[in-house]
């Protein structure tokens, strides 16, 4: 990674930090509740995603200060699915972010339904603060619910878990990575792009391009469940294959699986170009997302 997207990736978290910290402070709810969201909020997560938003919004000319509560909202969201992932019920882990899951630090109930506040109050939080016309922001939040729900994000969970101790094939793989990481990647590609000021062609060029990065990082992520360093990715290695989960590298082997991941990686950045998108920032953060370490 360059020096200069490790310094862009450091100011987006920094912002997001302290918007998404000071949202739930300013959450009237029962001091339990809001402990657990607080404390998987602030556990140390990369930020992708608002990073991801910024620099697309970026990209067409737009303001980050714009886009801060629909990427705090989708933070909040990601933060959920990670709560609920760890749950026994679902993969079962007991570190994320380089701390005890939330379920081990509270308990399972307290847990679940500090991921229900979170999933909930990000709505709240795009109908009360972002800044854009009614019309805009019923579409995105039409959007983001699209994305994260039973269409989308929730939708790869399930065929996640129903694809478990199963040989999925490549198609099947791809369609579960696609929904369960891809939607909300997508989310912040667009919305970032909408809110900056894109037209509907752009917009169309950048689903393709939000296709393509969603598949990367899913692959990234099952590569560092198998020869990733706990401690830099803050989360166990080899939980997959315990949950004998269907990921490229059990389907492709290692090398395969980083082949794949090369090919999508040329695609990723053929679309950015059809984008219209010249930006090095989102040309560096696609190739950060398929190289990363954590
Ligand atoms: C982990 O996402 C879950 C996946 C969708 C693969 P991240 O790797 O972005 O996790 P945090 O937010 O940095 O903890
Ligand atoms: C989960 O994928 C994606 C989510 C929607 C949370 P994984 O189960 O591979 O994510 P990690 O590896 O636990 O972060
Ligand atoms: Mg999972
Ligand atoms: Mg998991
Ligand atoms: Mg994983």
């Amino acid at each position: 990674m360059t020096g200069s997207l490790v310094n862009y990736i450091k100011e987006k978290q920094l912002q997001m930090d302290e918007a998404i910290l000071g949202y739930i402070e300013e959450l009237e709810a029962p001091e339990r509740l809001k402990a657990a969201m607080k404390y998987s909020a602030e556990a140390g997560g990369k930020r992708l995603r608002p990073t991801l938003m910024a620099a697309s919004c970026e990209s067409y000319g737009g303001d980050m200060e714009n886009i801060i509560p629909a990427a705090a909202a989708l933070e909040m969201i990601h933060t959920y699915s990670l709560i609920h992932d760890d749950l026994p019920a679902m993969d079962n882990d007991d570190i994320r972010r380089g701390k005890p899951t939330n379920h081990i630090q509270f308990d399972e109930a307290t847990a679940i339904l500090a991921g229900d506040g979170l999933l909930t109050y990000s709505f709240e939080i795009v109908a009360s603060h972002l800044s854009v016309s009614d019309g805009q922001k019923v579409d995105l939040m039409r959007r983001l619910a699209e994305a994260a729900g039973p269409k989308g994000m929730v939708a790869g969970q399930v065929l996640d878990m129903q694809a478990e101790n199963k040989e999925a094939k490549l198609e099947e793989l791809e369609q579960i990575h696609t929904l369960k990481t891809g939607q909300l990647l997508r989310y912040a590609v667009v919305a970032g792009a909408m809110i900056g000021g894109a037209d509907s062609r752009q917009i169309t060029a950048l689903e393709e391009y939000a296709y393509y990065l969603g598949l990367i990082f899913q692959v990234q992520d099952d590569i560092l469940d198998v020869q990733g360093d706990p401690e830099l990715i803050g989360k166990p290695v080899g939980s997959d294959e315990t949950n004998l989960k269907s990921t490229y590298p059990k389907l492709l082997g290692l090398d395969g699986a980083r082949k794949q991941k090369e090919m999508y990686l040329q695609k990723a950045k053929l679309a950015l170009h059809e984008a219209g998108v010249e930006s090095s920032v989102l040309v560096e953060i696609t190739d950060y997302f398929g190289n990363r370490d954590h």
